[in-house]
């Protein structure tokens, strides 16, 4: 018998990779909130507002999960609001049900201002995303002491444009001026190489934070020029170099993540850009 996996946010950037490569080790169960499902034979779909103290037992009664992946709830929409809310009641609930409870949070619970960052560094968020993730990991910390919470870095598909890169090959093809930031650095990650890294970490008992990023530094300009090089996209002279010093805008600069504690536990490679783009063609 497969265990049994809940993905939450299957709708999401990342919950609807995790389901389709989850096919072959779980079986799996996501939940959806406003958005529709995208058929996905062999996964159970619930709509649930993770808010919702009895939406969540109802979910985990008719569920009955043994690992739980919270991908749910990010910056985007009303997603912001639900963080805390959403990350205090699954937690809750999974350790009273001895339900394995793995969280996603991010590299912005830090200002980025003394990089690289441990699992035992300090957090100080300077945007309302980041001070609602670490006030999630707080509240998970106080109510579930088995839980995983994950603290990823920039996410990237290389099979369809991301969001972000749609948007970026959107403006080369419009000509409007955008910047890309010379001076913001990341450990970007792509989301099938996360989403193998989860279903990983899902089968093991570590408990606390967790860094997944990849083992590489890369700052926004070098990241936008490869993925449009990917995506076979000239750039064109609208799209320059800035950085966050010039624009005047309040972001963490360098949130560069040391992920080798997550190294040494898995056995999963954590892909450079580079390699997730070899991986992909061979
Ligand atoms: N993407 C990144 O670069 C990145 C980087 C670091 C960390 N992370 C973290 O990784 C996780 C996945 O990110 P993502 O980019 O895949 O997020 P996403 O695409 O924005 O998906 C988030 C999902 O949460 C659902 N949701 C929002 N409010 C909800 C509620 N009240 N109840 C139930 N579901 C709700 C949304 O459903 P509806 O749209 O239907 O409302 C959506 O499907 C997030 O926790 C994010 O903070 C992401």
């Amino acid at each position: 018998m497969k265990p049994r996996l809940l993905v939450t946010g299957a709708a999401g950037f990342l919950g609807g990779h995790l389901i389709q490569q989850a096919e072959k080790d779980f079986t799996i169960s996501g939940t959806l909130h406003r958005t529709p499902a995208t058929g996905i034979p062999g996964v159970t779909f619930h709509v649930c507002d993770l808010r919702q103290p009895e939406e969540v037992r109802i979910l985990l009664y008719r569920v009955r999960p043994e690992v739980i992946i919270h991908t749910a709830c990010s910056e985007r929409g009303e997603g912001l609001q639900a963080i805390v809310p959403a990350a205090a009641l699954l937690a809750m609930q999974a350790a009273e049900r001895g339900i394995r409870f793995i969280h996603l949070s991010t590299d912005q619970v830090f200002d980025g201002e003394t990089a690289p960052y441990t699992e035992n560094c300090p957090t100080n968020p300077i945007n309302p995303y980041g001070q609602a993730k670490a006030q999630a990991e707080e509240v998970i910390a106080s109510v579930n002491s088995k839980a995983t919470v994950v603290r990823t870095s920039l996410l990237y598909d290389l099979r369809i444009p991301d969001r972000q890169t749609k948007q970026l090959i959107q403006t080369a093809q419009t000509g409007e001026p955008y910047r890309l930031f010379t001076d913001e650095f990341r450990c970007p990650v792509w989301v099938e190489n996360l989403s193998e890294v989860l279903l990983e970490l899902a089968g093991k008992d570590y408990a606390g934070i967790l860094n997944l990023g990849s083992p590489e530094r890369l700052n926004r300009w070098d990241l936008g020029m490869k993925l449009l090089t990917h995506f076979g996209i000239t750039p064109t002279p609208n799209i320059q170099q800035g950085t966050i010093e010039e624009s005047g805008l309040v972001r963490p600069k360098d949130l560069t993540m040391d992920s080798t504690k997550a190294q040494r536990l898995l056995s999963t490679t954590f892909l450079r850009i580079d390699d997730a783009m070899e991986h992909l063609s061979s």
